[in-house]
């Protein structure tokens, strides 16, 4: 074959360079380049994997079957990015701190703008189920300054593995999220329910992939941040209970060991009264150290 056949006839050989040269000079620059990589590895990953056509026409069906599950409240290839690590990686690409700055992880499908806003204080655990728990710390920058008026936005699953998104009609609306400030001093407290771990919705082609291959499908119990400040990276985080039997087996890889929390059982009537929780209670100091935002 001669060098103008190579480059011009498909090959399982050149398979990659034939379609990357088809790119005109118009073409978006940034496109073309993660559109060659992509093809780059796609074709490395057929030649290794070696389908049969039946195989390929599974993978297909698949990806097909995903994507007719999508819906605004059911993101299957958001769930299909999350079970294969690809979200994390992204995300922690994306995140990574130099100076004992809060760590961040995987945001989710459930979370929801426009969640009510609280005074501190505030028990954010409408349905009344679950072991009642005690959320307090404070938001700092990276030099431990505190940081007055940041934003938290928090959401977690109920005592039954749901979030109420899940639950219409069955959970309160609205139940288990609540937007706090930080006071003067950085503080922030609100009361809320020990979170359980949960199953990630696994009724679709994402749930059939993971019993295929024999994984499992939890999410070891978290609360959800998002906490924002002018000046300040907006973080998205996860606090982790220390005794969930799945925190060394999140369905979608999103512990850090740094996001592992001390949730303590307190025994102090006194407290319990000032705060309005029963006696013993739990309680978990969390402090959010947030990065400067680039300038
Ligand atoms: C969550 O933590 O809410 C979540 C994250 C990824 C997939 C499913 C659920
Ligand atoms: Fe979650």
């Amino acid at each position: 074959m001669t060098e103008r056949d190579m480059a011009y006839y498909f090959t399982v050989e050149n398979s990659e360079k034939v379609v990357q040269d088809r790119a005109g000079p118009k073409a978006n620059p940034r496109l073309k380049e993660v559109t060659n990589i992509l093809v780059k590895h796609l074709h490395a990953f057929i030649k290794e994997a070696n389908p049969t056509m039946d195989e390929w026409l599974m993978g297909i069906k698949f990806l097909s079957e995903t994507g007719q599950l999508c819906t605004d409240w059911r993101q299957e290839y958001i769930l299909l990015s999350d079970v294969l690590g690809v979200s994390m990686l992204v995300e922690t690409l994306n995140n990574h701190k130099m100076s004992g700055e809060t760590e961040s992880t995987v945001l989710g499908p459930f979370y929801i703008e426009n969640a009510p806003h609280y005074a501190n204080g505030a028990n954010i655990c409408l349905d009344g189920k679950g072991e009642p728990v005690w959320v307090h710390g404070r938001v700092t920058g990276p030099d431990g300054v505190p940081i007055k008026g940041a934003t938290l936005d928090v959401w977690q699953a109920n005592e039954d593995g749901f979030y109420d998104v899940q639950q219409k009609g069955v959970q309160p609306e609205m139940n288990l999220r609540g937007v706090f400030t930080s006071e003067a001093d950085g503080r922030y407290f609100f009361r809320s329910a020990y979170p359980r771990f949960y199953p990630i919705p696994h009724d679709g082609t994402v749930g059939r992939l993971l019993e295929s291959l024999d994984r499992n499908h939890f999410r070891p119990a978290h609360l959800h941040f998002i906490v924002s400040a002018p000046g300040f990276d907006k973080l998205t985080t996860h606090i982790f209970t220390p005794d969930c039997p799945w925190l060394h087996d999140d369905a979608v890889f999103g512990v850090k060991e740094s996001l592992v929390a001390d949730f303590k059982t307190v025994d102090d009537p006194k407290k319990a009264a000032e705060i309005g929780l029963p006696n013993p209670f739990r309680s978990v100091e969390w402090n959010f150290k947030l990065s400067k935002a680039a300038a």
